[in-house]
């Protein structure tokens, strides 16, 4: 079984704030905007809608290696296998990313400095609560439980975002660019999923994340001219480094196997997946 549980040991600053005036009017608006969004995923998601496994979850040219001639080869029943294995695959790699930025946020209530941010870090924290809870569900419910662990990439990044003593690299490495990342994805998947119910999950999703991509706009740029040449080399390799992990090595290989595909058909659908990219 997969290991489903992991200790990272952290240490931060807790900023106790304790004068009430807004300070930040443009963070204050877009707590109010997050406190009127908020939506409830058991009840405003219609969960008796069944999801149809035997067609498939994404658009199948979404599938990791969709057009090369190991996968072309494959009968129509098993592609659509392989689609329902790769949709569960990437959806867990989502899924474990929200449980990541839930704790994340809730290191950055304590971190952040100012009511106007601590506040909406609060409101982020429900937010990420809530797509880790649509996300599992979907795939407990209506998916059979396939839930695949964390690619190591992702994992070394939420390590870092989790275990790194300052907020403003907790924010560029979440809101910045791991969301920027979602949201591309969860774009794509509320446009051309095959699955109505995930389609109106994720768009569900998105207006929410807008929000927490809105923050790293509104937060950053004070935060980062302040920064000494020291630590702004610090972020500045951090970004590179989570860029190239978010962007190489998202290799779907238990999705494959999970069909009964061998290691000779998985290197070839590898190759055809660089050369195409
Ligand atoms: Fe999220
Ligand atoms: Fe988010």
């Amino acid at each position: 079984m997969a290991e489903t549980m992991e200790r990272i040991s952290t240490t931060l600053e807790t900023i106790y704030q304790r004068s009430y005036e807004s300070e930040a009017p443009d963070l204050r608006s877009l707590y109010e905007k997050a406190k009127r969004d908020q939506w409830n995923a058991a009840r405003d998601i219609d969960w008796s809608q069944s999801v149809d496994l035997d067609s498939g979850i994404f658009a199948d040219e979404l599938v990791d290696g969709h057009g090369s001639e190991t996968l072309n080869r494959l009968s129509p029943k098993r592609f659509a296998e392989l689609n329902v294995e790769f949709s569960c695959w990437r959806l867990s790699q989502l899924l474990h990313g929200e449980e990541g930025a839930m704790l994340a946020c809730s290191q950055l209530v304590d971190m952040v400095p100012g009511n106007d941010a601590k506040f909406f870090q609060a409101t982020q924290v429900v937010d990420e609560a809530r797509h880790t809870e649509v996300l599992s569900r979907y795939l407990m419910e209506k998916c059979g439980g396939r839930i695949y662990p964390l690619t190591p990439n992702i994992r070394a990044i939420f390590e870092y975002i989790l275990g790194h003593g300052k907020w403003f690299v907790k924010t560029v490495g979440l809101q910045l660019i791991a969301e920027t990342f979602a949201v591309a994805l969860f774009r794509m998947l509320a446009d051309s999923s095959k699955d109505p119910l995930l389609r109106s999950i994720c768009k569900r999703i998105l207006a929410d994340e807008s929000r927490h991509m809105g923050f790293s706009v509104l937060s950053l740029p004070d935060a980062i001219k302040s920064l000494n040449p020291g630590e702004m080399r610090e972020l500045e390799d951090f970004t590179h480094e989570a860029i190239k992990l978010v962007l190489t090595g998202q290799f779907p290989r238990e999705a494959y196997e999970a069909v009964g595909m061998n290691s000779a058909e998985i290197d070839e659908v590898r190759k055809a997946r660089k050369q195409m990219a």
